[in-house]
């Protein structure tokens, strides 16, 4: 479903600009507007600065209503993200969005898994913060993946993961805080972490679960298109609902340009569809990888 909420265009002022290894970067501004009504998975279309001048679309990591920020996390890759990581807390960026469908939740699921690589992180992560938050009861396991250090403060888990080799005990603080059951994978062989892909850990958690069990539960994920295409097998092996966020290259953001079509199924038929204002989130059975 295509986001028909309202887009505003704001000037934000950097509050913070967070450093971390291999380049990533967590930048927090003042978005008075957009934080009011950002959701997990919807995105902004944000002016980098530099010689840039198309504007780059990051994902929300987190937006606060009472603090009127919202916050993006990013890799820097090429130019635009690159001079975006040289902003300073006091400088103003122009910023659109909120943009997007976003996640959506299905009413009749009780249970939620989150599987997010690399720089797809970030709205799984806001995803998992903000379902807690609404619902403390839900069923919620998280799986995170990533090359490189992860761009979070890490902790030993105390909370239980079925399925999980007991030695891959590390997750993020912030998901062991919220009571999340999370565990991280990464070829980089980081202690506690699995070895491998985050597809591996998520099957052994789903093979502990019963059909029924199975039949009221959502995966949610985003990621490099590799991992997407993995996730997308797992569920359907699995027989899970999901639904995956995708990336494209993006001229306008705002459904104009028709850059950023991907083709997809819907209603038994290929239709192309705009990743920025019909997705980006889609089923995972609509996707042709
Ligand atoms: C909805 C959405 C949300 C996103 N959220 C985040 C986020 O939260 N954090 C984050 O770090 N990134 C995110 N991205 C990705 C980010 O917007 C892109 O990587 C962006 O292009 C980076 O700009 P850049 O100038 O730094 O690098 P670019 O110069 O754009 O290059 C980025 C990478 O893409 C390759 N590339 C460049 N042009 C093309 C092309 N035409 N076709 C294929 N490949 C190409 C380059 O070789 C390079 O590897 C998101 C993208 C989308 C669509
Ligand atoms: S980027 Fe122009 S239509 Fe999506």
């Amino acid at each position: 479903m295509a986001n028909t909420g309202i887009i505003f265009e704001e000037t934000a002022e950097v509050v913070e600009q967070l450093k971390f290894e291999a380049g990533q970067f967590v930048t927090i501004v003042k978005a008075e507007k957009s934080s009011q009504t950002a959701k997990p998975g919807q995105f902004a279309f944000v002016e980098c600065g530099g010689n840039t001048l198309l504007r780059r679309p990051l994902s929300y990591l987190r937006s606060s209503k009472e603090k009127g920020t919202i916050e993006f996390m990013y890799k820097t890759v090429g130019p635009g993200l690159e001079a975006l990581s040289q902003i300073k807390p006091g400088d103003e960026i122009k910023v659109m969005g909120p943009i997007g469908n976003g996640f959506i939740y299905p009413s009749s699921k009780k249970s939620v898994i989150l599987i997010g690589g690399g720089v797809g992180i970030p709205p799984v992560l806001f995803m998992g913060e903000e379902l807690k938050k609404a619902n403390h009861d839900i069923g919620l396991v998280a799986f995170f993946g990533s090359e490189v250090p992860f761009p979070f403060q890490t902790c030993k888990s105390s909370l239980a993961m079925p399925g999980v080799n007991d030695s891959i005990d590390t997750t993020i603080d912030d998901m062991e805080k919220l009571g999340v059951s999370c565990r991280l994978s990464s070829q980089a062989g980081y202690d506690g972490c699995h070895l491998g892909f985050v597809t591996e850990p998520a099957n052994d958690f789903i093979d502990t679960l019963s059909d029924s069990q199975k039949s009221e539960t959502v995966i949610y994920a985003c990621g490099p298109e590799s991992m997407l295409e993995a996730v997308a097998q797992l569920a359907k092996e699995q027989q899970l609902d999901c639904m995956l966020s995708l990336e494209e290259h993006m001229a306008c953001a705002i459904g104009g340009c028709a850059g950023c079509t991907v083709k997809v199924l819907e209603d038994d038929h290929e239709k192309m569809k705009r990743v920025c204002v019909d997705g980006p989130v889609f089923n995972a059975e609509q996707i042709y990888f």
